[in-house]
């Protein structure tokens, strides 16, 4: 399966996440586009970062009523996107509506975006999960069994912690993709991240793709921060 590192691009506006991706030069980097971005720079940003030639997962997390989330997928279909997400925890029924829009609204000829399931947040601690959310079940079988509901429901992947990429593959199979935020080196900040581990280690518990933040949007040299993840995890790819 194609590995690739992705970039958060977790800015305000087109302005900042262009000056920042202009520090590429001609280098496309698959970028993430999340909340922060898409609400302050509307839809315009996507349709800008395809023309320059990136690839975009579009990190909206949908999660409403089944008829809510698949119109807004058949929309969302229409921005020529690589990959869109939705929370696992808004059910089967949800999950599939979110497919199903998503089919809808792919344009005659192109491919239907990925679609993956959120199972828990990676800044959700063990601790949250029980005293919070209220489940009692250990955080790996409950990303688990949220994988196998997405699977079921028709996804392609689900978006988890790096240490637990390797629970889902066992539970869904290899074909079943990981996408992993919670990336960071040892000598780093943490941040809000609380289930985390470093490239190369992802790569071997068995990520597809990983997303990467703050060490490479925060750090004095982006550019040489990207390559240096790139190298670790994607190693002879
Ligand atoms: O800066 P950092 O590397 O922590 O960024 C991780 C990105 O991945 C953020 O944009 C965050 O919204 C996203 N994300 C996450 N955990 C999930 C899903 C998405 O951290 N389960």
């Amino acid at each position: 399966m194609a590995k690739d590192v992705i970039i958060a691009c977790d800015f305000p506006s087109k302005e900042a996440t262009l000056e920042f991706l202009d520090k590429f030069g001609e280098e496309r980097p698959f970028v993430k586009i999340g909340m922060e971005l898409f609400y302050g720079a509307g839809p315009e940003i996507v349709r800008e970062l395809r023309r320059r030639g990136h690839k975009i997962f579009l990190d909206l997390k949908l999660h409403d009523i089944p008829n809510t989330v698949k119109k807004a997928m058949r929309v969302l279909a229409a921005h020529d996107i690589n990959m869109v997400n939705v929370h696992a925890a808004g059910t089967k029924e949800m999950m599939a509506a979110a497919v199903q829009g998503l089919a809808e609204g792919t344009p005659e000829g192109q491919e239907r975006p990925l679609l993956l399931a959120v199972t828990q947040l990676t800044s959700t601690s063990p601790q949250a999960l029980k005293e919070q959310l209220l489940i009692d079940t250990p955080m790996a079988e409950t990303i688990a069994h949220y994988a196998a509901n997405a699977m079921e429901a028709g996804l392609d992947g689900v978006v988890c912690s790096p240490l637990e990429a390797a629970v889902v593959k066992e539970k869904c199979g290899d074909g079943f993709m990981t996408i992993t935020p919670g990336i960071r080196y040892p000598d780093a900040a943490g941040d809000d991240q609380s289930r985390v581990t470093t490239p190369a280690r992802a790569r071997e518990i068995g990520s597809d793709y990983i997303v990467v933040g703050r060490p490479i949007t925060a750090a004095a040299d982006p550019v040489a921060a990207y390559h240096r993840v790139c190298r670790d995890f994607l190693q002879n790819d």
